[in-house]
């Protein structure tokens, strides 16, 4: 035990099984490149500060970059005693360089260190899941562009509701996800603090600089109290609710679409490379890929939640509940990484039945139309929703459709209606009335592509 970086004042063995319990390098090695940049940043820091000579700084970084191509290339061997990623890289440059690694922890904790090799290693991946968000929403915007002249009915409930364009659709669920870009935009000013130089918890002794070392990182700020900066995980909570939200989206967005494949609707068809067969049934094709989108949502606001928990309860500056952190994090950061790649896929390939759409397009769906007709004739609306609600009613009762009422009938119903009512029974002409901002209407799905493909140039 006297091995270990901390072995000093122990005696006695730690037992095994609490050895491996302890143990995070299985999964917070994800960060070796973080925990390289971090050093080496404070190696700079300690040398500005009089602690190290430009003679152990060289060594020290040149051991650094050493370990991190061993990290890079699948070369670095884990040792037994490795506890966590800081003590592996640590070890290891010892045994490259020896004596002068000694002083890298100069002042330094592993609580500030794990802070900023978080937050540095998040500024990464929120990096790279911006840029895959962005090639989702763009598969979208484009496929909405091309298929603009697709008419479909649009559902409240689940029931046949008022005609809407097949675009309109798409384009609502990329609105959603351009929502989350911002959102997660948003969160960069709040994750970019720079922990390091806070120490265990009081501070840093030796005086290193630490606005130097944000800007040696990257860092838009430094952490002004140490206790707080040792603490604070609430980055990762804002990351874990961003993703639940993102995936609540995409949930919707799936459910949509699994309904949509069924042969009931019949709206669209997935592509094979997003879809799985039966070991039994051999004529089954099943939604697969938007089944799992679905269904890893849970599994998101599982790790928001199970974090919390964590949280809760803890006292001030940093405890080892701390390093339950990280796997709700890396589950989190990966699966939606992968979900916005698979939606992206789904999307870009499924095949839209236009015929299948416009068929299920049925006159009832007008009946709000009906009801506009005769606003436009100057009647309180009020009092057309009652007539067209009896208009629904009478074709109900002949089982035929409003628009195979006479103009007797119509006429029964209201003095106020003209021949010309046979014009609202035309799906077309009522998704091209919906023309006000954020409509269904042609020019208003023109519309908000231009705003997308705005937002994407970002
Ligand atoms: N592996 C630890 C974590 O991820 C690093 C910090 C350990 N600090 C400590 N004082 N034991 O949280």
């Amino acid at each position: 035990s006297n091995q270990k970086l901390w072995g000093g004042r122990f005696t006695g063995g730690t037992d095994p099984l609490m050895w491996a319990f302890n143990q995070s390098l299985k999964y917070d090695q994800r960060m070796h490149a973080a925990d390289v940049r971090g050093s080496i940043a404070y190696a700079k820091a300690l040398r500005k500060a009089g602690i190290l000579t430009g003679e152990e700084e060289k060594q020290i970084t040149e051991g650094l970059e050493k370990v991190g191509r061993e990290w890079a290339s699948g070369q670095f061997v884990v040792k037994d005693g490795d506890e966590d990623i800081h003590t592996a890289n640590e070890r290891r440059l010892g045994e490259l360089i020896g004596a002068a690694a000694g002083k890298l922890h100069t002042g330094r904790s592993r609580n500030d260190q794990v802070a900023t090799d978080m937050r540095l290693w998040m500024l990464d991946e929120v990096a790279k899941i911006e840029s895959t968000l962005k090639d989702l929403i763009r598969v979208m915007v484009e496929r909405a562009d091309k298929e603009k002249d697709v008419l479909m009915p649009g559902y409240t409930h689940l029931q046949r509701a008022q005609p809407i364009r097949w675009s309109h659709l798409l384009l609502s669920h990329a609105f959603a996800f351009n929502a989350d870009l911002d959102r997660l935009r948003a969160l960069t000013p709040r994750i970019s603090v720079l922990p390091l130089g806070s120490g265990p918890l009081a501070g840093n002794p030796f005086l290193v600089d630490r606005e130097f070392l944000a800007k040696e990182l990257g860092f838009q700020s430094v952490a002004e109290n140490s206790i707080w900066s040792v603490a604070d995980r609430d980055f990762i909570v804002e990351f874990l609710m961003w993703a639940s939200l993102a995936m609540a989206h995409m949930s919707r967005m799936a459910e949509d679409l699994i309904i949509y494949s069924t042969a009931e609707f019949g709206f669209i068809t997935l592509s094979d490379a997003y879809s799985t067969g039966s070991s039994i049934m051999p004529q089954k094709k099943n939604p697969d890929s938007l089944e799992l989108l679905r269904g890893k949502t849970g599994r998101v606001f599982g790790n928001m939640s199970g974090f919390l928990m964590t949280l809760k309860g803890l006292p001030s500056t940093y405890n080892k509940d701390l390093q339950e952190d990280k796997e709700p994090l890396f589950d989190a950061v990966d699966t939606v990484s992968a979900s916005f790649q698979i939606a992206e896929g789904v999307i870009g390939t499924l095949e839209v039945h236009p015929d299948k759409m416009e068929r299920s397009l049925t006159t009832d769906m007008l009946a709000t139309d009906l009801a506009e007709y005769l606003v436009r004739k100057g009647i309180p609306f009020r009092e057309t929703h009652h007539i067209s609600g009896r208009a629904v009613a009478l074709a109900e009762s002949r089982s035929t459709s409003l628009a195979e009422l006479t103009i007797q009938d119509w006429k029964s119903l209201s003095g106020t209606f003209d021949e010309d009512v046979k014009d609202v029974f035309n799906f077309e002409t009522s998704v091209e009335r919906k023309g006000a901002i954020g409509g269904t209407s042609r020019r208003m799905i023109e519309r908000q592509v231009a705003t997308l493909r705005e937002a994407l140039r970002k």
